[in-house]
């Protein structure tokens, strides 16, 4: 019998935002795997989850390098999903731990596609997880959306020029991924004169939660890769 592969969500770094199915799954399957992006660094969903798991797993880390280069990223997704697959053809159970929601710009939707492609017999089961903007718009105790208000959500602005589009399209915008442009974001977002309709919050959830409402004051700075903006374009929000 192969082994059944799971794609945790594990949530936005407080380890009581998992859901009770993630956290009954982690302490059923027999190996963890992780993304790791640089040998040195600690897995971020692996902190997440270590107050929670009980008994022995085989942890395992799987180099996942944060680079645009399409090449190199199919050679570790596909390195990645056959250790993942030899495991599973050994019938151990394999969960894949992803930080937020796991079909939310996550490495898990690559390797789930390259596994079932490999073997289409395994079982796969995706568990959603809280995203960090849901759990940013709660510790803000600000509404994501009301009433038939829109809302986008934009990765890593590559080119921030095209933001003011998306700002005259949707009252309420939330820019993941906003670390490598953070300073032409800034720009935009002050051109756009929403600078101060806009909130940046790093490490939500977790003991080193951030949040800045005066952007201006981080000008020059680059904040950390875990952080996101929130613009509120209408209404008394911010
Ligand atoms: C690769 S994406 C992962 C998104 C994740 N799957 C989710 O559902 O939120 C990484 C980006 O998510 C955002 N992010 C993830 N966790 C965060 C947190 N705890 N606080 C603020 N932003 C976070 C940041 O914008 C970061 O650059």
């Amino acid at each position: 019998m192969k082994g059944k592969f799971f794609g945790l969500g594990v949530g936005p770094g407080d380890p009581e935002l998992l859901t009770l199915k993630a956290h009954r799954i982690l302490n059923e399957v027999d190996v963890i795997c992780m993304p790791k992006s640089r040998l040195e660094r600690e897995c971020v969903a692996y902190n997440i989850v270590r107050p929670l798991l009980r008994g022995e797993k085989e942890i395992v880390e799987l180099y996942m390098p944060m680079t645009r280069d399409a090449e190199i990223l199919e050679q570790e997704w596909q390195k990645g999903a056959a250790t993942i697959l030899a495991f599973l053809r050994r019938g151990l159970d394999v969960a894949f731990i992803t930080i937020g929601d796991a079909m939310l710009y996550s490495t898990y939707s690559y390797l789930m596609a390259k596994i079932k492609a490999l073997d289409e017999e395994i079982e796969i089961t995706t568990v959603p997880g809280i995203t960090s903007f849901a759990a940013t718009a709660a510790a803000l105790n600000i509404p994501l959306a009301e009433g038939e208000e829109r809302l986008a959500i934009v990765p890593s602005i590559e080119n921030p020029q095209k933001l003011p589009e998306v700002l005259a399209q949707f009252p309420n915008v939330v820019l993941m991924k906003v670390a490598p442009n953070f300073n032409e974001i800034l720009d935009v977002l002050e051109a756009e004169k929403v600078q101060d309709k806009a909130v940046l919050v790093s490490h939500c959830s977790t003991p080193r939660q951030q949040c800045e409402y005066d952007l201006e004051k981080l000008r020059g700075s680059k904040p950390d890769y875990l952080s996101l903006i929130l613009v509120k374009q209408q209404g008394r929000w911010l």
